[in-house]
This record gives C-alpha cells, structure tokens and sequence, in this order.
C-alpha cells in the first residue's frame, strides 16, 4: 500500500499552505509558522522559486516537516523528493499522477472534488485524499457526507478554509488534518510580520487541540 502521511504528521492537524518567492523569505515565515505550533508546511509549485523553498526549509528550519503542493506534472514527484519534500499534494488525479506516485516513495495526497473521483483515486490504491477546493464542494457536510460510503478514506479539506471551520472540520472521523493559505495573509508576509504570522498560527494550534 502507498506510505502515509497521517503517522508522520508533525503538530497540530493544520497544514499551512505556502505561496513562496525566495529561500530567505521562506526561512523566516516557515520559522514563525514552527514557533507558533504549526510544524507540517506544504510549499505550493506555484512560484519559480518553490522548489528552493522547499529545499531551504527542509534543510534550515528544525522541526519542519515540508511538503510540495499544487504538484500537477508527473516529473515533479522526483523534483520533490530531491527538495528533500516529505510528502507531496497535487489539486487533481491523472493516470500519469499516480503512476509517478506508486514509485515516488512519498506520501502523496492526490486531490478529489466528487464521489466518482474518490472511487477513482481509491482505485489506484490511496487511502489519503486532499478534498479540494473544500468549501465550494460542500465542506463539512459533504465529508461527513462520504464517511459511510467510504469509511476507509482520510481526508485533508484545503480551499476556502478559516479559522472559524477548524473545530468542525477536525471533529469529523474521515478528517486527518486541513490546510489552508489563510494562515499567512500575503501582506503579512511581504511586510515580514513575522510575530503576526506566529500569532496566528498559535491560535490554530490551540483551536486544533482544543
Ligand atoms: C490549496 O492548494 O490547498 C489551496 O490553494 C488552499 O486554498 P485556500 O487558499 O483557499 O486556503
């Protein structure tokens, strides 16, 4: 069976969902997000930059565990891995994506919006799914909604995500973790607030806990 993420997940439930342009940058946001509590990151291959991003983290940051989101080409399963990424997020499912994750060797949650693509994904062997984008599929009620036909499945809600959803979302039995870009407010991290960026991973953490 494909390897796990859920045994290795490092804090908190809550992985923020990082949009990065440049290593040192990247350095002092993922070193706030750990001080705050939240150590599991996701580094979204959004940027140019964000393999070294990943890569910088991964290797300067302690307590870390990076990951590579938005992956959406096949080759990037190896780009990954050379990053030094832990596990790897993609949107959507292909038959390429998940042949390039069977011999990846990382944990790999591939995205679903619908019952069909879950039965899909299940199909290929992997038990853990990003729901995606979460808050337009129907959000809760839409996982609780699948817990009795698959119960077999974990999931990570991201899209549309708040602080507000955490407690509800991460009560629900099918639900791992979630993610979410609301954690680090783009103007935060232009502006460098970095104890403003901690706070608000704190207070995540404790709702995560709580
Ligand atoms: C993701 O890739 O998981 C999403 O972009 C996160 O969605 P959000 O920006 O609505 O939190």
């Amino acid at each position: 069976t494909h390897p796990r993420l859920e045994p290795s997940l490092s804090g908190p439930r809550i992985v923020p969902v990082l949009v990065l342009d440049e290593p040192d940058t990247a350095v002092a946001l993922a070193e706030a997000l750990v001080a705050g509590g939240l150590t599991t990151l996701e580094v979204t291959l959004r940027t140019p930059a964000a393999l070294a991003c990943a890569e910088a983290i991964a290797a300067r940051v302690p307590g870390a565990l990076v990951g590579l989101g938005t992956l959406i080409r096949p080759e990037q399963f190896a780009q990954a891995r050379d990053a030094g990424a832990r596990f790897v997020v993609s949107p959507g499912l292909t038959d390429r994506l998940a042949e390039a994750a069977k011999t990846a060797g990382l944990p790999y949650l591939p995205g679903i919006a619908t019952v069909a693509e879950a039965l899909i994904a299940m199909e290929h062997g992997f038990r853990e799914l990003k729901f995606f984008p979460a808050m337009l599929n129907g959000g809760a009620p839409a996982l609780r909604g699948m817990a009795p036909l698959m119960p077999e499945i974990r999931f990570c809600p991201t899209g549309g995500l708040k602080a507000e959803h955490v407690k509800e979302i991460l009560s629900l039995p099918n639900v791992f973790a979630l993610g979410g870009t609301w954690l680090t407010p783009a103007d935060a991290v232009k502006e460098r607030r970095w104890s403003e960026i901690e706070r608000l991973a704190r207070e995540a953490s404790a709702l995560a806990q709580g």
